[in-house]
Formats: C-alpha cells, structure tokens, sequence
C-alpha cells in the first residue's frame, strides 16, 4: 500500500508544482493564472496583517479566482484564529486548504472540519517549529506544509536549515505509511528544487521564480524536470 518505502519507490513519487500568485499582478488575477495553465494546483497565499506583517486577500476575493480556473486552488492560509475561518476557503472552492499549527487552537478537529467540508486537509510549521510534536497527527493530514522562509513575503532566501526537518517529515511518513503529501514553499527555484526534492518532498510552491520568468509556464516544467531528475538521481 505505501509506495514510499524504498528509495526505488520515492523515484515514482508524483511530482507536483503549485505556483504561488503572490508575485502575480492582483489587478489581473484570472489572467496571471490562465499563464500557468500546466500548473497542477494554484497556490494562493492569504495574509491578514496579524499572523504576518502583509496583508492580501479574503475568501471573496479566492471564491473569483476559483470560478475564473479549473485549476485546482491550494489555499495557505497566513491568519489569526484560523480555526474561525477556514471553512470560508472551502466554501469559496479551494480544493486544498492549510493552515498554520502556531495559529490553530485545536488543529486535529480543524482538519477534520476541512476534509468532511470536502476539502484536502493541510497543515504548515513555520521554519522554526519542530515536526516531532506532530508525528502522531500526520494521518489526520492530506498535507504538511514545511515553510523555508518565514511566512509573509515572497522572494526570500532559501533557508537551507529547514531541510532535515523535510527528511524528517519524510521519513515519518513512510513509518507510518502514509499518503500525505509534503508541500515546500518558500525561496524554491531551479537553484533550490533539487534539493527540495531530494529530502523528501512532493509538492513545491514557487511564486517569484514562475512569475518572474519571461515563460512562467515554461518555468513550470522545468521545476518540474528538475525536481524529477534530483530524484531520479537519489
Ligand atoms: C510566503 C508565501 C509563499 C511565497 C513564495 O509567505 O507563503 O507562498 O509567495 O514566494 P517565493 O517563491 O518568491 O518565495
Ligand atoms: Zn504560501
């Protein structure tokens, strides 16, 4: 049942890239999104000036974006008292909704809210919270986010020091035979992807490097080739 177990298997690892339209003109939103048409989800980053210094956009506003795509929308949510408006990004039709540990009150019940409304249950850790505490809750999860910036801002550094916690989590994982996905955001790029891929993860956020290329969709792919030779190469 679990296909992770071996380093032949984690070679057949389905790769997604999830770009993040945070980078993204917001005066043109289904049109910015219409360029990254081989994206396997859209990520979409709502930030509520609390949980994190910036401020971008609500459920109204995501329930637009999901009627202008049929990309699936992947919803990180960066706000205080998450466990109050999650639903509301299911509601908007998020295919995926995540929300951060340090800002639940009661993170197994929210995820269970989100996957009975329908919706894929994610998680996500900040650089500097542990994922050992979480290890008996990933089953609970479709998802774990490990953040490799600090959350608010697109177009950050890499921090290489979040990669044994992506080991980790990866290893937890196959433990316990799991089908969670494992999702990286932050500072990924053609130069940090492979490395990315290699510790263990699955789903890779890039915002600055797809929409800053003169292609994003071209860029897309190349994510994509690149992180499926780092691992074909593990
Ligand atoms: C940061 C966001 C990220 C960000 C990624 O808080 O969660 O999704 O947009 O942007 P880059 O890829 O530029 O780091
Ligand atoms: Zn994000």
């Amino acid at each position: 049942m679990s296909t992770h177990s071996t380093a032949a298997a984690s070679c057949s690892r389905h790769l997604q890239i999830t770009p993040s339209i945070l980078n993204a003109d917001f005066a043109n939103l289904g049109a910015e999104v219409a360029r990254i048409g081989s994206a396997d989800m859209v990520h979409v980053d709502v930030m509520d000036n609390h949980f994190v210094p910036n401020l971008t956009f609500g459920p109204t506003m995501v329930e637009a974006l999901s009627r202008s795509t049929d990309i699936p929308l992947d919803a990180h949510l960066m706000i205080a008292d998450v466990d109050r408006h999650a639903l509301d990004y299911v509601d908007a039709g998020c295919a995926s909704v995540t929300f951060h540990v340090e800002a639940a009150s009661a993170p197994i019940r929210l995820a269970r809210e989100i996957r009975k409304a329908g919706a894929r249950a994610s998680m996500a850790l900040k650089p500097a919270t542990p994922i050992a505490p979480y290890e008996d809750m990933l089953a609970e999860l479709d998802m774990l986010l490990i953040m490799t910036v600090e959350p608010g801002f697109g177009g950050q550094k890499f921090l290489d020091l979040c990669l044994p916690k992506i080991r980790a989590a990866r290893a937890m994982m196959d433990r316990h035979g799991l089908e969670c996905w494992l999702q990286v955001d932050g500072g990924v790029s053609l130069e940090t992807i492979e490395r990315c891929a290699q510790a263990g993860a699955d789903v890779f956020v890039a915002g600055s490097a797809v929409y800053s290329a003169a292609d994003p969709d071209a860029m897309v792919t190349q994510l994509r080739q690149a992180a499926q030779s780092a691992i074909a190469e593990a």
